[in-house]
């Protein structure tokens, strides 16, 4: 078949795979190709059972693979025939050398510059799709731009401003499309040509252009804005749980002022995710750099109360449980850091299993998507660890449940069975606040919710 475009993305993970399959759903006269270095990954996306859960993808994928959409492992050959390129690599936060735990590793990111300009043998425009940290694209286009081949490569930045669980809506309805370009000649055009793209589905008001840096920028600052959100409304719960304050009626009371507005007020254990942390350490980072000092201590604020949230939780398990967890079963519930997601990274359910096996309780962990990463996560450490899908075996047994992930399920359990099931005196802590409190409490419960007087028998 003649396709009228060859988009090639190189990073088939949770952002490159389904914009992709998203982009190959509403652009059939396209072909959209993905490769990784990770083979492994490519061949699962060909397989029945793909590398990653997101609700509504299976079936997009199944729809359009083979069609106008494929996973490939010939990089060389894929980016010799593509016309535009979008680069979705990894791009962790730096363990090691200047600026680790806060720049971002660059290194798959520079890598794969270098295999583009290696490989091409035609013009490209080039769009940036991880989150980078401000003035990448300019690097970008150094490396590019250093080949004595006569190749052009324009360089556009578009960042993604997916939530996972909910990616597919997401971007069949974005709020909107962002492309920071160059204005050249060569930059409008390549700006039009990535437009071009998104209007088969999106309506042209809500595709905006800016400069590259505001694009860039715009991403991290959209991210340090909602984590800020979660970091507010949870430095609010201790005060809460202090006084007789319930947060959820200031949340709601908050959320109905339209300037504030009602989402992202769920108080939690923390946020997780690869992109908040990351983010804010990438925008503090940057502004350390220009000496911005007043500003870096700002937002770094937003990851200090996270980290304070997530070390509150444990306290609170301990002194509720007469100040030791020494041998004691905790069942966790959900270890995803979000409910739909087998995604884990950042999550903090990591941080409370390490803490409490630390303080060396038993863990069981159950979650229904997540088990495999869980494990993954805790490799080394879990000598003392469970891993049951089945969340009335998991809890069988133990001193407590603590709620980790917002999944649905957990809200539709029989309690009554669990508690029948459980060491006395039970407990529960609900990290999420999504469980009848009340009704727990009348079962026989020790409840401990998030910023709301405890429920306790004793
Ligand atoms: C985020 C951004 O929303 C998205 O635009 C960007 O492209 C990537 O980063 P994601 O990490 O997938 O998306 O999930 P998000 O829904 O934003 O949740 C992040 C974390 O905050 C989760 O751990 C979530 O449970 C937590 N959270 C969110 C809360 O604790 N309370 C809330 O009210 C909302």
């Amino acid at each position: 078949m003649q396709f009228k475009k060859k988009i090639l993305c190189i990073g088939a993970g949770y952002v490159g795979g389904i914009t992709m399959a998203v982009i190959a759903d509403k652009c059939p006269e396209y072909k959209i190709t993905l490769v990784d270095i990770d083979y492994e990954k490519i061949d699962k996306w060909n397989s029945d059972e793909l590398p990653i859960f997101e609700p509504g993808l299976d079936e997009i994928v199944k729809r359009r693979r083979g069609k106008n959409l494929f996973f490939e492992k010939d990089m060389q050959k894929e980016i010799k025939e593509a016309d535009i390129i979008f680069v979705s690599v990894n791009t962790p936060t730096k363990n090691f050398g200047l600026g680790a735990g806060m720049a971002a590793d660059l290194q798959f990111w520079e890598k794969t510059a270098r295999e583009i300009r290696r490989y091409a043998e035609s013009d490209k425009i080039i769009v940036e799709k991880s989150t980078l940290p401000v003035r990448t694209a300019s690097a970008m286009e150094r490396i590019l731009s250093a080949n004595d081949k006569d190749v052009h490569f324009e360089v556009i930045s578009n960042p993604e401003f997916l939530a996972e669980g909910s990616a597919i809506k997401d971007l069949e309805e974005p709020d909107r499309i962002l492309i920071g370009y160059k204005d050249t000649s060569s930059g409008r055009k390549a700006r039009d040509e990535i437009i071009e793209i998104y209007a088969h589905w999106v309506s042209k008001e809500k595709i905006i252009t800016s400069n590259i840096w505001s694009s860039e920028l715009s991403k991290l600052v959209a991210n340090a804005f909602l984590a800020q959100r979660v970091s507010s409304i949870n430095s609010i719960t201790p005060l809460c749980e202090k006084t007789e304050a319930e947060i959820s009626e200031v949340a709601r009371a908050i959320g109905m002022d339209s300037r504030i507005g009602n989402r992202f007020l769920n108080p939690s254990i923390g946020f997780g995710g690869s992109c908040f942390k990351k983010d804010i350490l990438n925008l503090v980072y940057i502004c350390r750099y220009y000496g911005l000092t007043e500003v870096a201590d700002y937002w770094e604020g937003v990851v200090k109360i996270n980290e304070y949230q997530r070390e509150r939780f444990v306290k609170n398990m301990i002194d509720a449980m007469f100040h030791t967890l020494a041998n004691k079963k905790i069942c966790l519930f959900g270890f995803a850091f979000k409910a739909n997601t087998s995604d884990t990274r950042e999550s903090s359910a990591i941080y409370v299993a390490k803490r409490l096996i630390e303080e060396r309780a038993k863990l069981v962990i159950t979650d229904p998507k997540a088990l495999n990463n869980a494990k993954k996560d805790l490799r080394g450490i879990d000598q003392n660890v469970d891993y049951i899908e089945d969340p009335y075996e998991a809890s069988n047994g133990c001193d407590a449940i603590a709620v980790m992930t917002e999944w649905d399920i957990y809200k539709e359990l029989d309690y009554e069975k669990i508690y029948k099931t459980m060491n006395k005196p039970a407990f529960i802590f609900d990290g999420r606040n999504i469980l009848d409190h009340k009704k727990l409490f009348d079962i026989g419960f020790n409840v401990y919710p998030i910023g709301k007087p405890a429920l306790v028998h004793f």
